[in-house]
């Protein structure tokens, strides 16, 4: 039968690859994106057959949003739900100088955001192998932190990585899968912020390894800290 992936954000950077890549696999690929995004680049990674992609909507700060797109999902189940939207933040990155709202708009969007989804999305994956992926940071470890900065990043990272977690431990009795990945230093927008810098990998070569990891773990009951190497990253 033909696997289905959720994949939220989607339209560009690692959610763009990732999409194309469980479609080149043979998936169904539902990908999202937030209104009014530009989704060519994902409504192309379908043209081989469009059957096998469909593109929603959903941004993970406006919980208002949550009733239309579960409705906008039919009765579809997934064997993997994807969380992938993510922000660098503010520049400065100190919690020192950091406003309220900069606080709150990292967290929300790589944290609390994609965790409440992706609650609202435990009923919608297949009941025998369920999986939820999560794109973290080797950033969001607490015990690799021996440097300190990147303060608002890691910070984000770190509570979606708690609240991963939490939801493997509240999930347990479903067999529930959560896998919380790193998907390396990789050439995108973010990656690279906006062209500045050099980034370690290219796009492909991340992509390619968190599939592999995705299909290596899902439906394993466990919960995985991992990066695109499948190397496990500690907490
Ligand atoms: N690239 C790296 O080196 C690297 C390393 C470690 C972790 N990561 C993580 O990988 C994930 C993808 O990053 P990327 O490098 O592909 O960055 P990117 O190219 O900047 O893409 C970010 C994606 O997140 C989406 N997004 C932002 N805010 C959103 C919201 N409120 N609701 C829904 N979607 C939202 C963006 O949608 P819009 O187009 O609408 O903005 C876009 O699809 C992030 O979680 C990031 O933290 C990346």
């Amino acid at each position: 039968m033909t696997r289905s992936i959720l994949i939220v954000a989607a339209e560009r950077g690692l959610g763009l690859g990732l999409a194309r890549q469980f479609f080149e696999r043979g998936w169904h690929v539902v990908g999202t994106a937030r209104r009014g995004a530009d989704v060519a680049g994902l409504r192309e990674v379908g043209n081989a057959d469009s059957r096998r992609l469909t593109v929603a909507t959903i941004d993970v700060t406006r919980p208002d949003e949550i009733p239309a797109f579960l409705l906008s999902l039919g009765s579809r189940r997934f064997d993997v739900a994807f969380l992938n939207s993510g922000i660098w933040g503010a520049m400065h990155q100190s919690a020192a100088v950091a406003t309220n709202q900069e606080v709150t708009d990292i967290m929300m969007t790589n944290a609390f955001g994609p965790i409440r989804l992706a609650h609202h999305l435990v009923d919608r994956l297949v009941s025998d192998r369920p999986t939820l992926a999560f794109m973290t940071s080797h950033r969001g470890s607490t015990a690799l932190n021996e440097e300190g900065g990147l303060e608002l990043y890691r910070a984000s990272k770190a509570v979606l990585n708690m609240l991963a977690r939490g939801m493997h431990a509240q999930n347990r009795a479903l067999g529930l899968t959560v896998l919380s990945i790193h998907p390396g230093w990789a050439r995108t927008a973010m990656g690279t912020l906006d062209g500045a810098v050099e980034p370690e990998i290219e796009l492909e070569t991340s992509v390619r390894g968190v599939a592999d990891v995705v299909e290596r773990h899902m439906g394993s009951g466990l919960n995985l800290y991992l990066d695109y190497r499948d190397t496990y990253i500690p907490w």
